[in-house]
């Protein structure tokens, strides 16, 4: 077991996910996400689903304590030759005294020990300890992403609305893997895409224009977009305004949302039109050569 520093009480120890519950997977990671700049609602079951999609390796990740308290989290996130730190946080009280530093060195080590050749990560930009640890460790921007938050009084019209029909999720990641961008985030790839389940769920237009919303339950605020796609031949044909219009009368009682996960270059006009505002927190894709 390593430990990666001395807290007030004595050594850290750490568990790898693999032997831990879910429950206690994702009681640790609100116990050490406290203050974050988002709110950290992980229950147990959204844990499993994130994990599924993303492709965790629950013996890459690891969860370290200080007497059985959760003093630091470190999700780690695999496809081929590339980890992805896809979570990490150090417990309020735990903070600034070199514990996260020291919880991204054995992440790292373990990444090269496995001969991994590329460590990713998303941060927001607007947090500037995170920032600062991930530059200090040779971690460089790639590019940002930014998401997107949709006027909740759009094109609303009855009259207006396309029917929209469902479709599988699977159907769709299917799409974008062979026409979608290539180089897309680890969030946005077909990979992650393919494995979204009820209560995902996959809409089209004429069988030309796709989306994945995250969750349509009503009780839920807002209305999650995680993925738009136009089949290529139909491109700059206004399939994708229609489809984003169609999506606004589908679910006209909530606003639409799209998470800072778009890449910068990535049709950022389409998004700029009126009634679709960039949001103000935006995250960072950074990457390191192991
Ligand atoms: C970001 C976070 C993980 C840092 O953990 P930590 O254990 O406090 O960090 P360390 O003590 O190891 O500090 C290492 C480096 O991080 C940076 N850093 C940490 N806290 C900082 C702060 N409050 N302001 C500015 N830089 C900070 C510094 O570069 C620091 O190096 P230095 O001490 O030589 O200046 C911690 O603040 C945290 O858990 N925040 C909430 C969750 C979160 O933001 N996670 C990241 C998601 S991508």
């Amino acid at each position: 077991m390593y430990s990666p520093g001395l807290a007030p009480s004595g050594q850290l120890t750490s568990r790898t996910v693999a032997q831990c519950t879910s429950e206690e997977v994702a009681t640790a990671m609100v116990h050490c996400f406290q203050g974050y700049l988002v709110p950290m609602r992980l229950t147990p079951e959204r844990y499993e689903t994130r994990c599924r999609a993303e492709n965790l390796d629950p013996f890459a990740s690891k969860i370290y304590y200080s007497k059985e308290v959760p003093a630091a989290v470190a999700m780690i996130t695999r496809r081929g030759w590339t980890s992805r730190l896809a979570a990490m946080a150090v417990a309020p009280d735990f903070r600034r005294r070199g514990i996260g530093k020291n919880v991204m060195k054995v992440a790292l080590e373990e990444a090269v020990l496995r001969k991994d050749r590329t460590m990713l990560l998303e941060v927001f930009e607007q947090n500037p300890a995170a920032v600062s640890l991930y530059t200090g460790l040779g971690f460089r921007p790639l590019r940002k992403l930014f998401g997107y938050d949709f006027d909740p009084h759009g094109s609303k019209r009855a009259a207006d609305r396309e029917p929209l029909q469902e479709i599988d999720p699977a159907i769709i990641a299917r799409h974008i893997s062979a026409e979608g961008d290539q180089d897309l985030p680890w969030m946005l790839m077909p990979e992650t895409l393919a494995a979204a389940t009820r209560p995902f769920q996959g809409l089209h237009l004429n069988e030309t224009a796709f989306a994945l919303v995250a969750d349509p339950n009503p009780k839920i605020e807002k209305v999650v977009i995680r993925a738009l796609l136009v089949r290529k031949a139909h491109r700059r044909q206004r399939w994708g305004s229609r489809i984003l219009e169609a999506l606004e009368a589908h679910f006209a009682d909530r606003p639409l949302t799209v998470q800072a996960l778009v890449p910068e270059n990535m049709a950022p006009d389409f998004f700029h039109r009126a009634g679709r505002r960039r949001q103000a927190l935006n995250q960072l894709e950074m990457k390191i050569e192991l």
